[in-house]
Parts: structure tokens; sequence; C-alpha cells
């Protein structure tokens, strides 16, 4: 068990107090992380601020060089980073292998981009002004915070940190408290690959004790935050920026629009719901068809369910254990609700502490908060409806709006269903998701705002300069 010190100003700082973090699979301390003092904090952004400069005067080639050598470190240590992962959140070990992989060509994509972010020049001619010519290159904001969600603590940690840094940016980073292990990892990795003083800076502690302190620092410029809806909405209420990216809950549809090809169908939907335990922020968290294709559908949802092996992350079983108890029991309220109300569990319904047995319910009614809440575990709502436009209505009766999914053969009908739900991005036959990572990623409504992605990112963490020439 490792005791991992805070990262400021390139010096590793434990000021004598210690948080455990838990392996929710075993229930015993996985490791510890330092946990801040509000001066800690104030020291840390002092130190981004101090660094930023002469970071951002570095030529790009040489940052992104630096970037790359920090890439290669990571991958490097690969395994152990997915080895601390699955100790602290319970990711299959073969699952946080992937998203370490995954990741690095992430950066891999975010450095070659970064070459690419050529300034825009203009002329005034076509506004009656030819004597004048703009040139707007994009530059570093400042100081950004960026904080991270518990479930991908590697991979949406680095798609904030690698753009802030590239473009010049100086980063305070906090990472979710189960997550931090990871997250104080990539600090100390960063040392190993020679980071300036002070350019990445890696605060951690509670959210609730720490994170208003953190948010309100004076010194930050943006802040990219993934989380829940209540904390998003919290830092836009008391946070110091006004510049915000905001990625944030999701309750997913999948839309069943025909039976052509129900095989595949399932299986998608079951991928996407059950994909570690449901705790992916684009899982598909209620399937939405008709009482016809249902009848089809759910024995083979079914058949798709009872492949899923439930057990140890250790032993990479498909469904491990939720991330705390508090998590299981809110899940557990949202069973019984629905249980209550006459909904028919057809699968699942165990739960042994934080353990959860993939669960689906049909015959899910309006009236029932699982067809509307965010459950973040393995349990799948169907709500059964005949009318196409009210299918439509329901999935945009959601406050939420990540992402939906859309089966149906008839591609025409699908893209036109498509463009009437109100989502960030709607995928035609295939399961929700934000990977491949190149792809640009919303929400809209409660589900967030602003965009994450490769190009995107790298736009959202600069802002324009413009010089103009008159002559
Ligand atoms: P969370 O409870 O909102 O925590 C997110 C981060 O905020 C953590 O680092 C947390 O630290 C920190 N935090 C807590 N209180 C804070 C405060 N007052 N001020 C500032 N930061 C504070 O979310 P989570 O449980 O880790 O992640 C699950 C949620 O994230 C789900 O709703 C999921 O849908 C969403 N998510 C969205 C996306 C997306 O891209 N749209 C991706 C992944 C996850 P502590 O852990 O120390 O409390
Ligand atoms: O829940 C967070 C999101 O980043 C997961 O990515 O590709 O599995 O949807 P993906």
């Amino acid at each position: 068990m490792k005791e991992y010190k805070a990262l400021i100003n390139g010096e590793f700082i434990n000021n004598g107090e210690w948080l455990e973090v838990l392996d929710p699979f075993k229930n015993e301390v996985a490791g510890k992380v330092t946990a801040l003092k509000a001066e800690d904090i104030e020291h840390a952004f002092k130190s981004a601020r101090a660094a930023q400069e002469s970071w951002e005067k570095t030529d790009l080639v040489k940052r992104i060089e630096l970037l790359h050598n920090f890439r290669n470190v990571l991958l490097k240590n690969k395994d152990e980073i997915a080895a601390v992962m699955t100790s602290e959140i319970s990711k299959s070990l073969k699952d946080s292998l992937t998203e370490v992989v995954r990741t690095v060509e992430l950066i891999d994509f975010t450095l070659e981009e970064a070459k690419r972010m050529e300034p825009l020049s203009m002329t005034g001619e076509g506004m009656g002004a030819k004597n004048k010519i703009g040139i707007f290159s994009r530059v570093a904001k400042g100081v950004i915070l960026a904080i991270s969600p518990f479930n991908y603590p590697f991979n949406l940690a680095l798609a904030k940190i690698v753009p802030a840094l590239v473009m010049g940016n100086t980063v305070v980073f906090k990472p979710a408290t189960a997550g931090s292990l990871v997250g104080a990892l990539i600090g100390e990795l960063s040392i190993q690959a020679n980071f300036p003083k002070g350019i990445f800076n890696v605060v951690t502690g509670r959210g609730r004790e720490i994170g208003d302190i953190i948010t309100t620092n004076k010194e930050i410029d943006m802040i990219s935050f993934t989380g829940s809806v209540s904390i998003g909405n919290n830092i836009k209420e008391k946070g110091s920026s006004k510049d915000l990216v905001l990625e944030l809950g999701g309750k997913d549809p999948a839309l069943v629009l025909d039976d052509l090809d129900l095989h595949n169908y399932a299986k998608q939907i079951v991928d996407g719901a059950f994909g570690y335990s449901g705790q992916r922020c684009t899982a598909i968290k209620r399937v939405i068809t008709t009482n016809k294709i249902a009848d089809k559908l759910v024995p083979l949802l079914i058949d798709n369910i009872n492949k899923l092996t439930v057990g140890s992350p250790y032993e990479n079983k498909d469904i491990t254990p939720v991330i705390d108890q508090k998590s299981a029991d809110f899940i557990k309220g949202l069973v019984d609700d629905a249980k209550t109300k006459k909904a028919k569990i057809l699968v699942g319904n165990k739960f042994e502490k934080n353990l959860i047995w993939p669960t689906l319910i049909d015959n899910v009614t309006l009236d029932m908060k699982v067809a509307w809440e965010e459950p973040f575990g393995p349990i799948l709502p169907i709500i059964r409806i005949e009318d196409i436009n009210e299918m439509i209505k329901i999935s945009n009766d959601s406050n939420f709006g990540l992402q939906a999914s859309v089966f149906c053969k008839d591609i025409s009908l699908a893209i036109q269903v498509s463009k009437k739900i109100k989502t960030g991005t709607v995928n035609i036959n295939g399961k929700s998701q934000r990977g491949p990572d190149c792809f640009p990623f919303l929400g809209i409504k409660d589900s967030g705002q602003g965009v994450q992605g490769v190009k995107e990112s790298l736009i959202s963490m600069t802002r324009y300069h413009g010089i103009v020439i008159n002559y």
C-alpha cells in the first residue's frame, strides 16, 4: 500500500494529513493521498501562475517534445497505472489497461493536432478596409483547473492536461478521491518526464472539503470539469472562472425502431448499458421501444446479460462492484421504487454490498424514478411505447442531453429521428460512447457546456490574440 504525495511546484508535498482511498472490491485501503489544506492549494495556483509565462514562451516544438517524452513514460508504466486504477475503482485489469493505451493514442493525436493550430489571417477588404491585415493566433488562456471524475481517472485527466499544457497553459489538477492514486501517479510520472517546475500541479483531498477553495481561487483562467450535474452546477454558481467547460451526467436512451437486426442491437445495448458496470456517462441508461419489438428483444437482452460474469476486477469479471456503498444504496432505491410501482424485474436485482448483478427492468413507466434518473450502475430499464413521436418526446423530456442511440436499418428514418433527438450526439446502430476520442464530445441541457475532443479541446484551452497591420 503506497502513500502518494501531492505535486506542487515540482515538489512532492505532504503536510502530515493522509486520506485513505478504499479498494471497492476488497474493502481495504488501496493507498493514501495527501489531504491538502487551503494554504497548499494557494501555493499550487501561485506556482502555476509563476511558471506560465516562461512555459508559454517555450517553443511549441519543445513543448511537444516534452509531452511526447511524458507520453513515453506513461506507456512504459502502463501496467502499474492499470493495476493502481483497478485497486481504487474496481475497473477490471483488462479495461484499465485499455483505458491507458487508448489515452496514449489520444495524446498522440493531440500533439499532432497542436502543430496545426495555425493562426487565422485575413484582410478587411470585404468590409471596405483593404489596408488592414489581421493575424489572429491562438494563445494560452493561462492557468487551467482540471477536475476529473472517478470513472475514467486516467483518460479524463489527460484529455484535459495534455491539450492545456501543449498550448502553453499551466495546470492545477484535482482528481476524484477514488481515482486520486492514479492522479498522484500521473504527477510522479510527469517528474520522471522532466516537466519544468510549476507547469503541472496535482492537488488532492476530498472535494466536499476543498472543492470550493479550489474552484474559487483567483488565479484560475479556465475550469475544465467532468463529473456530476450537482457539482458542475455548484462550480457554475460559485467558481471564479467564467470560462467553463463542463462534461456532466447523462440518461442516454436507446430507441429501437425495427426488429431487422435484433441480435446485433441486443449485443450493442448490453455492452452499452453494462460496460464498467454501467458507470459510464455515456452508458445506455434506458431502452425505449414498442411492445412488438420488446417481446423479441427482451429474450436476446437476457441471453447477453446471462453471459456477463460478476465478481472480481482482478479476475477481469464483466460486472464488478460499483464505486461505493452509497452508490449501491442509491441504485437499489431506484430498483425498489420501480418494483413497488409494478415494473417487472427480469434478471438480476441481487445485491451483495456494493456488488450488483446486472438487472433488467421491464414495463417501466414514466412515474418511476428509474425512467429519468442516472443510476451509474448495472441496471437497465425498458420503456414500452408504441408511437415513434412519443419515443422521441420521452427521450427529449429528460433534463440530460448527452448521447442517444437509434437502432434502425432504414437509414433515412434513423437520420430523421436522430435529427429530432436533443442530445450532443446520436449514434445510429451502435451503443452510445465517447470514443473514438478524436470525435468532438459534448452534452447539452444539464449534460454540460462546451466541447471536448482533440481540436475542440485545443481551441477551448486557448483564446484568439489578434494583431492588425495597417498599411
Ligand atoms: P462527482 O462526484 O461530481 O465528482 C467529480 C469531481 O468533482 C471529483 O474530482 C470530486 O472530488 C470533485 N468535487 C467534489 N465536490 C466538489 C466541489 N464542491 N467543488 C469542486 N470539485 C468537487 O462525480 P463522480 O462521482 O466522480 O463521477 C460520476 C459522474 O460524472 C456521473 O454523473 C457521470 O455521468 C459524470 N461523468 C460525465 C462525463 C462526461 O464526459 N459527460 C464523463 C465521466 C463521468 P472528490 O472525489 O474528492 O469528491
Ligand atoms: O464516462 C466517460 C466517457 O468518457 C466514457 O468513454 O468511450 O467509454 O463512452 P466511452
